[in-house]
């Protein structure tokens, strides 16, 4: 495959993990990673101000050579995807909350979604519930601090033994990341869970997604 650009933007350490795993999987390939240090967390923030911290980023991934862009916050994607398709010429591919997989998978019939305030107050997580999640009990922890405990790197184990153990006492047998920087702490929430709930996030469908976008550019 030709070596490409890849814009990879979140708004802080959360997308890093993600371009990670891009580098590993399409070694030949070029990351340009953006962040937005001045207004990170975005979680709780407004919708229309987000759109107006992303956008010109975005452009000027665009404006330095990137053929494709990984918007690596579920915020963001939840949110403003569809917006952003229509004002950038490049293809944009998201990540959002596995609420499919993990109502698939689940054999208790109760799901666990970690995400922001702002991606769960989100018109397409509530299609996704709505589409996928009928049948499951969806449980939403507050996970609202957590972005800012990963950012500036101060993890409170017991804060996140907490809700994970009361996630898998609700009866909870999948646990979604649905927050870029919850992957940084994967490992250790795989951990606390374990036998008893499985941990997923998007990042490998999102890879292969990626992986077929590119093929497709000439
Ligand atoms: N990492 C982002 C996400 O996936 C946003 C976290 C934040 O800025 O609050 O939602």
């Amino acid at each position: 495959m030709k070596n490409r650009k890849i814009g990879v933007f979140d708004s802080g350490v959360g997308g890093l993990s993600v371009a990670q795993a891009i580098q590993k999987a399409l070694p030949e390939s070029e990351i340009i990673y953006k962040d937005d240090k001045q207004h990170v967390p975005y979680g709780n923030r407004d919708v229309e101000e987000i759109h107006g911290f992303v956008l010109p980023i975005l452009r000027s991934l665009v404006d330095e050579g990137c053929e494709v862009i990984v918007v690596a916050c579920n915020t963001v994607t939840t949110n403003l995807i569809e917006n952003l398709r229509e004002e950038l010429n490049v293809p944009l591919i998201g990540m959002e909350p596995m609420v499919k997989p993990a109502a698939t998978a689940s054999k208790t019939g109760i799901i666990a979604v970690c995400a922001t305030p702002r991606t769960l107050s989100s018109e397409r997580y509530r299609w996704l519930k709505s589409e996928y999640a009928k049948e499951v009990k969806v449980l939403e922890p507050d996970c609202s601090d957590w972005p800012y405990m990963i950012e500036t790197n101060q993890i409170n184990h017991e804060k996140i033994a907490n809700i994970v153990n009361n996630l898998c006492g609700q009866g909870a047998d999948q646990i979604v990341l649905g927050c870029t920087h919850y992957h940084w702490i994967e490992e250790l929430i795989k951990q606390m869970a374990a036998g008893r709930a499985t941990v997923i996030q998007p990042e490998q469908p999102v890879i292969a997604q990626l992986k077929r976008v590119l093929q497709q550019l000439t």
